[in-house]
């Protein structure tokens, strides 16, 4: 007997600027993707400001979905995906963000994308932002430094839940909002370029300049869901965290208490705005810590109250191990911390850890009591097409596998969990590394690092699996 609800969400994510490409095509402007190089595990990614002739921007290409968008809703319908989670493009919608009316032309391709996710009974869940702000924005604003942009957002915003009140009922206001909290999040999460180097993970920490982008976005994402519900009350409204937990190395107590923090400044601080509507205690200690002053508009504290979540949605990849100890090897994941001897880790150092998954699922619902969906996870890995033009990867079976296993775990444990959207379902460019070789997808894309091949699509044997998985509702595994 299956332990998954007869109703669970099983599907797939992606994001707009990681998949969709026609970078310039329908009206659409430019976003901080459009100008950010390619990189790899060694080689951080560039930021440049505007286009530049010796740099390749992988972004701009994607998958390029917005030309394969049938078939490869076609190729999740064949999978039996009930929920495919997506993003809109606010620059297809809003170009330079400081519009007026929207881009008709960028409202119609949405419009063929969920007629077609309908057509084939898949529910849509969109991301309002997923790492993807206007770079008219940035280069005049700083990004979401600016509070103007709570304004512009509030327009997006209600410009697609107006437009598309009777297609989409799930929505997910920012990916990975909390990623904002940490120094190399403020120019995926804020679009902020501080002072410092050009790649983006190298940025020289401003803390009062994240701390209010941040809150910002916040008091951004409160108004979505405030409006959200005005539009159409049925709306479901989630947020979205990248979920890190935090492991402490050592049974030493300065460890431990290490990794509270952790969980504190990484998870709770946005959590805990976005479910209960207001900041948690330990806020005021790490604003003056960090001499952070936040601006705050008159309605803010308001409307926090007033625009909280109906779920609460996350990404789960990998977990961290944290040490006070500088003798301990460091793990080689982007997220830092140091490597934790009870488990592997994929070829971008990130740790597998399924049994974490739970752990993660118990921690969230023990602290909110709302329910949960799993947005993203998955393997980032290196495949081979081979000549019969299969792929064998059965590696990335295996971690999904446990992976569900462990959420039927936290099932039976109690908690609410209502769907899973596995991460990447087609091949597309990674956010870290700007790499099309680092794969997820169940849907092999041809195309290498630098756009070239034919971008034709094809089955891998996890394609089968997942197909098998969905129809047994998670009993054959
Ligand atoms: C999440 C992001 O952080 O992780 C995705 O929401 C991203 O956009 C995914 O692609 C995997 O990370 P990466 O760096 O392997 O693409």
């Amino acid at each position: 007997m299956s332990r998954f609800p007869e109703n669970f969400l099983w599907g797939g994510a992606t994001a707009a600027n990681q998949i969709e490409g026609a970078y310039d095509v329908g009206g659409k402007g430019l976003s901080i993707d459009d100008v950010f190089s390619n990189g790899s595990y060694t080689q951080p990614r560039i930021m440049s400001k505007e286009t530049e002739d010796d740099l390749y921007y992988p972004n701009r290409v994607g998958s390029d979905f917005y030309h394969h968008y049938k078939e490869d809703i076609a190729l999740m319908a064949e999978m039996g995906f009930k929920v495919y989670r997506l993003s809109i493009a606010w620059t297809r919608i809003f170009p330079t963000g400081e519009e007026e009316t929207p881009n008709e032309e960028g409202l119609k391709f949405y419009d063929r994308v969920f007629d077609e996710c309908i057509k084939h009974g898949i529910e849509p869940l969109v991301t309002l932002s997923h790492y993807e702000a206007p770079l008219h924005l940035t280069n005049k604003y700083n990004g979401w430094a600016d509070r103007k942009l709570i304004e512009m957002f509030k327009r997006y915003a209600t410009a697609v839940f107006k437009r598309y009140k009777n297609k989409v009922k799930y929505w997910l206001t920012f990916n990975e909002i909390n990623v904002a909290n940490l120094p190399l999040g403020n120019y995926l999460v804020l679009g902020v370029r501080n002072e410092g180097s050009r790649y983006y993970t190298e940025q020289v920490d401003n803390p009062q300049i994240r701390y209010q982008g941040l809150h910002n976005q916040l008091v951004a994402g409160a108004w979505a869901a405030i409006i959200g519900h005005e539009i159409n009350s049925d709306f479901m409204i989630g947020n979205m965290i990248a979920m890190n937990p935090a492991y402490p190395y050592a049974c030493d107590p300065k460890d431990v208490l290490l990794c509270q923090q952790n969980w504190d400044e990484n998870v709770y601080y946005c959590g805990d705005v976005q479910v209960r509507g207001e900041y948690p205690y330990f806020a005021q200690k790490i604003w003056a810590e960090n001499n952070v002053t936040i601006e705050w508009g008159e309605e803010d504290a308001d409307v926090l109250k007033k625009g909280t979540v109906d779920f609460f949605s996350f990404s789960y990849y990998q977990t961290l191990t944290v040490t006070n100890r500088d003798d301990v090897e460091k793990s080689g994941s982007m997220l830092g911390g140091v490597k934790n001897p009870y488990l592997k880790a994929n070829d971008w150092g990130w740790a597998i850890d399924p049994d974490g998954l739970r752990y993660t699922l118990n921690m969230l619902y023990g602290r909110y009591n709302i329910p949960l969906i799993v947005v993203e996870n998955g393997l980032g890995a290196f495949d081979k097409l081979e000549e019969d033009k299969t792929i064998h990867d059965p590696y990335r079976i295996e971690y999904l596998r446990k992976h569900i296993i462990s959420m039927e775990e936290a099932l039976a444990d109690g908690v609410d969990l209502f769907g899973y959207t596995m991460w990447g379902c087609i091949d597309l460019i990674s956010a870290g590394t700007g790499e099309m070789a680092k794969r997820y997808g169940f849907i092999y894309v041809d195309s290498d690092d630098y756009g070239n091949g034919t971008f034709d699509r094809y089955r891998k044997d996890s394609f089968y699996w997942y197909k098998k998985v969905i129809a047994t509702n998670g009993e054959d595994l």
